[in-house]
């Protein structure tokens, strides 16, 4: 990490906010960025409900989360496989059903994966978790993020995104010799980013905002998996961008955004192109269902 980049954490980090009555859903909390996430906000007095894929992964989740929280919180585990829209839609469903209010989404959970697989819904795994569940949790948890205005949806995109490209001929990477790790890890996050933009746009005014961060090269299971060379920063400080997006009092109403080295930057250019942000959020209504937004 240079020291331009630990000196704007080190800036972000003294910036978090309390969170004390605020509920915070993190997305595959179970390890990495997500873990830790999840246990700063708990910190930070805020309700967490922690999300993850495996019972056994998520009740010890839970656990390091509740060690965290203030004595009145009650956080609790929420299982769900993001892979698929089902997954997605009982998700949100579970929670809604439990909570007429939430403050903060943080839809972290991401996959990087070496071979192509096909979600049950037919879609790229890396396309499915990446980019369509993301933005389907945030569409259908907008009734409790309306009810708790001012709130905020903090998405995980990456630097991975400067190398991105869309090929809108075939954004499942379906043709033959078409599927490349890093290819299909890339084109998601500038999806997502890009899909993060055209939520911000149509949540203007609402009092919810939207944004995304990379959070640096953080040594998680993930990095080991797609970047063994590189060494890594901490998940400390991995999920301070998260955090402060998701507490700072300063960072309330941004949106829109993307932050990375822990700065609002401008983002690829391809990234802004409005029409294109429009396309990809039609294709994703195409196989994830109207969003009604
Ligand atoms: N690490 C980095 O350097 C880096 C850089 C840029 C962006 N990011 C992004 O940051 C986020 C967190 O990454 P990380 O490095 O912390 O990764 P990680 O350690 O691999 O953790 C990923 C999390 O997502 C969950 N997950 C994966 N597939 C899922 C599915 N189908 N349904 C539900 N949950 C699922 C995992 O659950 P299990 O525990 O069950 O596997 C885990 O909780 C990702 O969105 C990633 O793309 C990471």
């Amino acid at each position: 990490m240079t020291p331009a980049h630990a000196e704007a954490l080190r800036r972000l980090r003294g910036a978090w906010g309390r969170m004390d009555g605020r509920t915070a859903l993190v997305t595959g909390a179970t390890r990495g960025i997500g873990l830790e996430t999840a246990v700063r906000l708990a910190g930070l007095g805020a309700e967490v409900l922690v999300h993850g894929r495996d019972e056994g992964r998520g009740a010890a989740a839970l656990a390091a989360v509740r060690a965290a929280s203030a004595p009145g919180a009650a956080p609790a585990v929420y299982t769900a496989d993001l892979s698929t829209r089902a997954g997605a839609h009982r998700l949100a469903d579970a929670v809604l059903g439990d909570r007429p209010t939430l403050d903060v989404l943080v839809a972290n959970a991401g996959v990087y994966s070496a071979r192509r697989v096909e979600t049950a819904d037919g879609l790229e795994l890396t396309f499915a978790v990446n980019v369509v569940a993301p933005l389907l949790l945030a569409v259908r948890l907008l009734p409790a993020l309306r009810a708790a205005a001012p709130s905020r949806i903090v998405i995980l995109s990456s630097a991975s995104h400067w190398t991105g490209e869309l090929d809108w001929d075939d954004l499942q990477l379906a043709a033959p010799g078409a599927y490349d790790a890093l290819r299909a890890y890339d084109r998601s996050k500038l999806a997502v980013l890009m899909l993060t933009l055209a939520l911000a746009r149509r949540l203007e005014g609402s009092g919810v905002s939207a944004g995304c961060l990379d959070p640096g090269d953080v040594a998680t299971t993930m990095l080991a998996a797609g970047w063994p060379d590189l060494q890594g920063i901490s998940v400390e400080d991995g999920a301070v961008t998260s955090v402060y997006l998701a507490s700072a009092p300063e960072a309330e109403g941004l949106s829109g955004v993307y932050f990375e080295a822990g700065a609002a930057v401008t983002p690829l250019a391809a990234a802004l192109h409005v029409d294109d942000q429009e396309r990809l959020w039609a294709e994703v209504e195409a196989v994830a269902g109207s969003l009604g937004l």
